[in-house]
């Protein structure tokens, strides 16, 4: 299985530590937050990766990435002319990704769940796609699945909503089939003015093709400067226990 990033955005809600600085360069604990997406992918045996920006972006990422002897990966870079949504980014990942499944990340999302058995759970999946879903206190902020769980499956996902239907937010790690492609093209630009993935994800459902999964350990969406701050506090006490880091 191959593995995308999404690591572009204007990161508005960072500014102005965003204001000449990629969001997923930024630091989380002691790692520029790209880091940690793409450990969780290695640690999951996925080793060829796209890495997808804007076209001023790409070379600071070749740049942090190419010099990294250990980190021991394939990474490819991919430009997204502009900001224009999850959906939109993705859209370039499909000559990369041609004939297989595939893993689609937020770069700036950081959690503590290994990745291994959800990957495991989609290569026996035959079709469609899978989300992971986590339980949040602020669902404004997401795309929030509605959840029928004596059938295990989510009824609808609804981005931003003004009244959430559900605390359960629908994180920013995202396993597809190729059928996703042709799904972007069915999708309008949203009120924000992005392709969402959550229109695409709805299509899924649309099918009987979503399932999902939980994540256990924590997860953070470090796109604002308190979930920054939380992101790298979390990481290193994760770190401390695990490795004895001081
Ligand atoms: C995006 C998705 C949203 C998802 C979130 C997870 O939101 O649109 O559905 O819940 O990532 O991090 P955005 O960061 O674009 O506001």
């Amino acid at each position: 299985m191959k593995g995308v990033i999404l690591a572009g955005g204007k990161g508005s809600r960072l500014a102005p530590l965003t204001k000449i600085f990629n969001k997923h360069l930024l630091p989380v604990g002691p790692y520029p937050m790209i880091y940690w997406s793409l450990f969780k992918l290695k640690e999951a045996g996925i080793l060829d990766v796209m890495v997808i920006s804007q076209a001023e972006q790409i070379p600071l990422f070749q740049k942090l990435l190419e010099g990294d002897q250990e980190l021991g990966m394939n990474i490819v870079y991919q430009v997204q002319p502009e900001a224009s949504g999850i959906s939109d980014g993705l859209s370039y990942a499909k000559p990369f990704v041609e004939g297989e499944k595939f893993v689609l990340m937020l770069g700036d999302n950081v959690f503590e769940d290994s990745l291994s058995p959800f990957v495991d759970a989609f290569q026996r999946q035959e079709s469609g796609a899978k989300v992971l879903l986590k339980e949040v206190t602020d669902p404004k902020r997401f795309g929030i699945a509605e959840i029928d769980a004596v059938h295990q499956r989510i009824v609808s996902i609804e981005e931003k909503p003004e009244h959430p239907r559900s605390s359960y937010c629908v994180t920013g790690i995202y396993f597809y089939d190729q059928e996703v492609f042709q799904y972007i093209e069915k999708i309008s630009p949203s009120d924000r003015g992005e392709l969402e993935i959550t229109d695409v994800n709805n299509l899924y459902i649309s099918n009987s093709q979503l399932t999902y999964d939980m994540l256990k350990g924590w997860w953070i969406d470090a796109g604002t400067h308190e979930s920054l701050h939380q992101a790298s506090t979390k990481m290193f006490e994760t770190m401390k226990k695990k490795e004895g880091y001081e």
